[in-house]
């Protein structure tokens, strides 16, 4: 019976020590394993994240526009016109081909619509904000087609520029808050996932690559050409003592 005891607690205590020696090797190894991982896979990104940071990119192409302004104002031949409409073609095949075409206007409106008259309010209003969207591209891309902006579309442009970034902001601002998290409702933590899928797919078919990477290393290009990557540059100076 003693020894039956003493056997047992033998074999137990070879069994814990065998555990205290493999726990950590074990957990080296999981945690070596989840670094190769993580470096062969990007982190998993939400249909709405995705749809979010295309914003963080048409957000820096109006912020090109609206920088611009002033300069058109003060000397249209010193506004580097080839910038300006590299940005435009930005906007249309990422802004409006893709994410206002593809996702918004295919995925998420038609739902929205189901979901009350204000949802289906905004989704009329924001369709037509598309297409005068569109309209503005068409226009800077004519008015910038030699690289250079002419004096007598100067004023014309800064105006255009003005309204579409004011236009804009309110637009991305009220998707972010009001119609995403609305959409999203309609489905569960895993439908979403089969989504952020789908949009995936959609956009590999249309860039044949990773379009959000492409086109925000196209905005920072821009940004570099325009003097505009320095981030720090837009911090203002302290406000003055009330
Ligand atoms: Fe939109
Ligand atoms: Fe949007």
């Amino acid at each position: 019976m003693e020894i039956d005891l003493d056997r047992r607690l033998v074999v137990r205590n070879a069994a814990l020590l065998g555990a205290a020696i493999a726990a950590p090797v074990l957990s080296v190894w999981a945690q070596s394993e989840k670094k190769s991982d993580a470096a062969d896979k990007e982190p998993e990104v939400t249909a709405t994240e995705d749809l979010m940071r295309e914003h963080g990119v048409i957000r820096r192409a109006l912020l090109v526009y609206s920088e611009t302004v002033p300069k058109l104002r003060q000397n249209s031949s010193a506004v580097d016109g080839d910038a300006l409409r590299q940005t435009a073609q930005l906007f249309r095949t990422f802004g409006e081909d893709y994410h206002e075409r593809m996702l918004e206007e295919q995925h998420i409106f038609p739902l929205i619509r189901k979901q009350g008259t204000e949802l289906e309010h905004y989704a009329d209003v924001l369709t037509a904000q598309h297409q005068r969207g569109r309209e503005v591209t068409d226009y800077i891309l004519a008015v910038t087609q030699s690289g250079k902006v002419s004096s007598i579309h100067a004023e014309p442009l800064a105006r255009v520029f003005e309204g579409f970034v004011r236009m804009y902001a309110n637009h991305a601002a009220r998707e972010d808050t009001i119609v995403f998290p609305a959409w999203k409702k309609n489905y569960s933590d895993k439908h979403l996932d089969e989504i952020s899928d789908q949009f995936e797919d959609i956009e590999h078919k249309m860039f044949g690559k990773d379009g959000f990477e492409d086109a925000e290393k196209r905005i920072a290009s821009i940004e570099g050409m325009l003097g505009l990557g320095d981030l720090a540059q837009f911090t203002p100076p302290a406000p003055p003592k009330p």
